[in-house]
């Protein structure tokens, strides 16, 4: 097996606009090894959500390829995609992306059930997924009645309960107050080493940076590694 999980060779994204279009950037490589965790840093607007959607097959690129655990991600239909990504990928966004109607467990349990996992088989493995990020007791609890960073605990437990071999953070931490962040981000970095994840965190936050064994700033459509992470 490969020591690259993850590859972007000749990465390019370009949105249309009404008038003419945007080109966010081109050419970029990127690789992330097994087991690393990498961050990336970058002022708002330079690109960093758009490439973390080409990586995780969100979106499609204009142009290059995205390869992970060897395979070709946007080689199928947008179908196929999609179903990598289920099963390979887990994604934590800033927004916590939660079903307000349902409950905690439900919530969790859904990629299970999109997977094709039975319901009872699905809510059994969501009711240990959310007793690894300290929630066992919230199981049914909807959204609304959560606080943000539990809420942000349980997309945690949503995006891990496939086993996925990637996860995707896109400011995890961003809606939360620095003590609650700091709890989430070592909940992220415990999973990221008891699972064996290889994982990339986008984050605006030096400290949170610190924590990742490389730092990328993206810079007008470049990605440049930092020598050490900021101090
Ligand atoms: N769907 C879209 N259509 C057109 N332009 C877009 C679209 N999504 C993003 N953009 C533009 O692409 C550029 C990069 O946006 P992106 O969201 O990737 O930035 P970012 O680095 O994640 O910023 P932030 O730190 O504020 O989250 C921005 O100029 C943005 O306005
Ligand atoms: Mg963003």
């Amino acid at each position: 097996m490969s020591d690259r999980v993850l590859v972007a060779e000749g990465l390019g994204k370009t949105y249309p606009l009404p008038k003419g279009e945007l080109r966010v950037f081109e050419g970029l490589d990127f690789e992330l090894k097994r087991g690393e965790l990498a961050a990336i840093m970058g002022a708002s607007g330079v690109g960093k959500t758009t490439l973390l959607n080409l990586l995780g097959g969100l979106d499609r690129p204009t142009e290059g390829r995205v390869t992970l655990d060897g395979e070709d991600l946007f080689a199928g239909t947008d179908r196929e995609v999609a179903s990598i990504r289920n099963r390979k990928i887990g994604f934590v966004f800033q927004v916590y992306h939660l079903l307000p109607e349902f409950t905690a467990l439900e919530n969790v349990s859904f990629p299970l059930m999109i997977g094709g996992a039975p319901r009872k088989k699905a809510f059994i493995r969501a009711a240990e997924m959310l007793q690894e990020v300290g929630l066992g007791d919230k199981a049914p609890s909807r959204p609304g009645q959560l606080s943000g960073g539990e809420q942000q605990r349980v997309a945690i437990a949503r995006s891990l309960v496939n086993n996925p071999s990637l996860l995707l953070a896109d400011e995890p931490t961003g809606n939360l107050d620095w003590k609650t962040g700091e709890r989430v981000l070592r909940l992220v970095l415990d999973l990221h080493e008891r699972k064996g994840l290889s994982s990339i965190l986008v984050t605006h936050n030096e400290k949170i940076a610190r924590y990742c064994h490389k730092v990328y700033m993206m810079e007008a459509g470049t990605m440049k590694l930092l020598a050490a992470p900021p101090s």
